[in-house]
């Protein structure tokens, strides 16, 4: 069975009683869907009683004025959308003689309506096949892909978005929507998803790969990672031993053989990697600067070490040069050169 059929036939046996799902009226479900942003569903289900009572049409809303309107949304922050629901709901009334637009293009052009909003609305109201991303969402699609890309990063959105459509239903579209919003947030939640009665986790990458946890991906703005880089210097007939980078920042530059952790790794640690990776009976290395070289990037703190090492072996992989100036560096390996070249036979 497909993601979208799995996911119906979850949601109506577990779909929660929730008001707006009585009704395809896209007034209210607009009204709905706005006040959702920005609460939870317990909270909102309240605001949304209490604000429908006052306001049941779009005409009685329209013809309110906004004191009132701010008075029903006190306590839910965020005034501007209350502000906005009562320009668009005007503006529906006296531009577009009272009625609500009823596709996905002409709903965005409401003030105060943004993707997911308009995609909520032309989804439930008219079937229209429009995938939401909202907190759940994301969370349950960077489970079943193993997305890798920052869900609080904007530029992740095109990819979150297209993978979205590739597993969305062409039927009950509305219901498709809502159910994995209620999915994410009552199955595959953030902290304990519940995976063993997850009748989607056969299709679920994350499941499969033991990796569930480590999904969704966030940048931490603020927090600065540090990463060890641990290099070796590897001479042999007065030549030093560089190899080409593979990949991340600093993808095909040259640099000393390096072992990177996220944590400072012992002597001992780090001559076992070395002779594994070489396939070395006996490796031994000794450290060269004592300090720590820190170097800032963006988001990331390097901290270098640079060791001298001995090997029983010969080492095939990359290049052993006398002479650097050809071969483009990070500005790491220069200024440690430029620190050191004098202690050091080597450059
Ligand atoms: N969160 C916001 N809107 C929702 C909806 N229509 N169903 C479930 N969760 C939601």
């Amino acid at each position: 069975m497909k993601f979208s059929e799995l996911i119906l036939n979850w949601y109506d046996e577990n779909k929660r009683n929730l008001p707006w799902r009585l009704t395809k009226d896209p007034y209210k479900i607009w009204i709905s869907e706005i006040i959702l942003q920005q609460t939870r569903i317990a909270q909102g289900t309240s605001y949304y009683n209490r604000f429908i009572s006052r306001f049941p049409t779009l005409e009685s809303l329209a013809n309110s004025d906004e004191n009132d309107v701010l008075l029903m949304w006190q306590g839910l922050g965020y005034y501007s959308r209350a502000r906005n629901l009562l320009f668009s709901a005007k503006h529906i009334y006296n531009d577009l003689g009272s009625k609500f637009p009823v596709t996905y293009n002409e709903i965005i052009k409401l003030k105060g309506v943004g993707d997911y909003t308009a995609s909520a609305i032309a989804s439930i109201c008219f079937e229209e096949q429009t995938p939401v991303l909202d907190g759940n969402v994301y969370r349950v699609l960077s489970r079943i892909f193993e997305l890798e890309n920052p869900i609080n990063l904007s530029s992740s959105r095109k990819i979150f978005k297209e993978k979205a459509k590739s597993l969305m239903s062409t039927k009950r579209c509305g219901d498709y929507n809502q159910a994995l919003m209620d999915f994410g947030s009552l199955v595959c939640k953030p902290q304990k998803p519940l995976c063993g009665s997850c009748n989607v986790s056969k299709l679920c990458k994350s499941f499969i790969n033991n990796s569930v946890l480590k999904y969704p991906v966030k940048t931490s703005k603020n927090k600065i990672k540090t990463l060890y880089h641990d290099y070796i210097i590897l001479t042999k007939d007065r030549k030093t031993l560089i190899v080409k980078t593979e990949d991340g920042i600093w993808k095909n530059l040259y640099q000393f053989p390096v072992c990177i952790s996220e944590k400072k790794q012992s002597k001992l640690y780090l001559q076992e990697y070395f002779k594994k990776k070489y396939n070395s009976s006996r490796v031994k290395i000794s450290l060269i600067n004592q300090k720590f070289i820190n170097h800032k990037l963006s988001h990331l703190t390097l901290k270098s070490r640079f060791w001298n090492i001995n090997i029983e072996n010969n080492v095939a992989k990359g290049l052993f040069v006398s002479d650097f100036t050809d071969f483009p560096m990070p500005q790491l390996m220069r200024n440690f050169r430029e620190k050191y070249k004098t202690k050091l036979s080597i450059f």
